[in-house]
């Protein structure tokens, strides 16, 4: 048995919610970061006796597009999935519906889920910190229930929330400004998930490919990219009474 961790995570919280829910297996799991623009994941191919960890964040309630695109190039050939989400503690909404169809077409067999708070990566203040201490004890612990509960035979899909048809794709779009203070290093250009600032002129963001997903921002030494402040406050305004009150991790098995 060989195990997995895969997941697309532009700011780390994602990752550090596959981490976790990998720990029950004991053994390292093998890391396959759908953020890589430049990695052919046609050529990677699984098997019935492998186990994986599957975590992608929520984006307007979604599997962010590109990273549904590049699990359905992987040949699941029957792997074990445990499918995860990690939201910034407004909903996840249709998020883990669709991540499991997408496995599903893409051969692998589903047979537990969760959904888990992380630091929202646009608006720091909510689920600042998160996964801290009390949600590790929790990831870790779901993790020892989903390993047992894989060993007890073929355990049947989970009931997760969520519909079909999936909600509208609809996120605010939030493209970052690069300030004077960049220094054309090109650390952004190489990082960025969809290639969507060009390494010859990082000051340039192509607004079609931009998914908003803050990496570039997290990433420069600079600080030289930011999403404008005023948009900033006004989005925060508009989610604080949704997205305040703290949100409790879930298990689906
Ligand atoms: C474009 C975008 C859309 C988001 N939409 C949602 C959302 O619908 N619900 C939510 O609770 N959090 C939302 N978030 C917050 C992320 O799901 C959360 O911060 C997640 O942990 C980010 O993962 P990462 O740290 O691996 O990049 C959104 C973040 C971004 C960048
Ligand atoms: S990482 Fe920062 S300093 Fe480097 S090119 Fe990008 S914006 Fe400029
Ligand atoms: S340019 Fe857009 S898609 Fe690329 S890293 Fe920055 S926010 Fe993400």
């Amino acid at each position: 048995m060989k195990l997995y961790a895969i997941f697309f995570s532009p700011t780390g919280g994602t990752r550090k919610v596959c981490q976790l829910l990998t720990s029950a297996w004991q053994q390292p799991a093998e890391e396959i970061d759908l953020s890589d623009s430049r990695r052919d994941f046609s050529a990677i191919s699984l098997t019935a006796e492998d186990i994986c960890v599957v975590a992608v964040p929520s984006f307007g309630g979604r599997v962010p597009p590109v990273a549904a695109q590049r699990l359905g190039q992987i040949q699941g050939g029957g792997a074990r999935a445990v499918f995860a989400t990690a939201y910034g503690n407004r909903a996840f909404e249709d998020t883990l519906t669709e991540l499991e169809d997408v496995l599903k077409a893409a051969g692998f067999r589903c047979d537990a889920a969760v959904a888990a708070v992380a630091e929202h990566s646009i608006m720091h203040q909510f689920a600042a910190g998160r996964p801290d201490a009390r949600d590790k004890e929790q990831l870790e612990d779901f993790s020892r229930q989903i390993c047992s509960h894989l060993e007890g035979g073929a355990p049947g899909e989970p009931a997760v929330p969520g519909n079909r048809p999936y909600k509208e794709l609809h996120t605010i779009p939030m493209v970052p400004q690069t300030l004077d203070t960049c220094n054309r290093c090109g650390i952004c250009a190489s990082l960025c998930p969809v290639q969507a600032i060009p390494a010859a002129t990082p000051e340039h963001t192509d607004p079609q490919l931009c998914i908003s997903c803050m990496r570039c921002v997290q990433v420069c030494p600079q600080h030289a990219r930011r999403v404008a402040p005023e948009i900033l406050a006004a989005t925060s305004r508009k989610l604080e009474a949704v997205c305040s009150q703290p949100k409790e991790n879930q298990l689906f098995l």
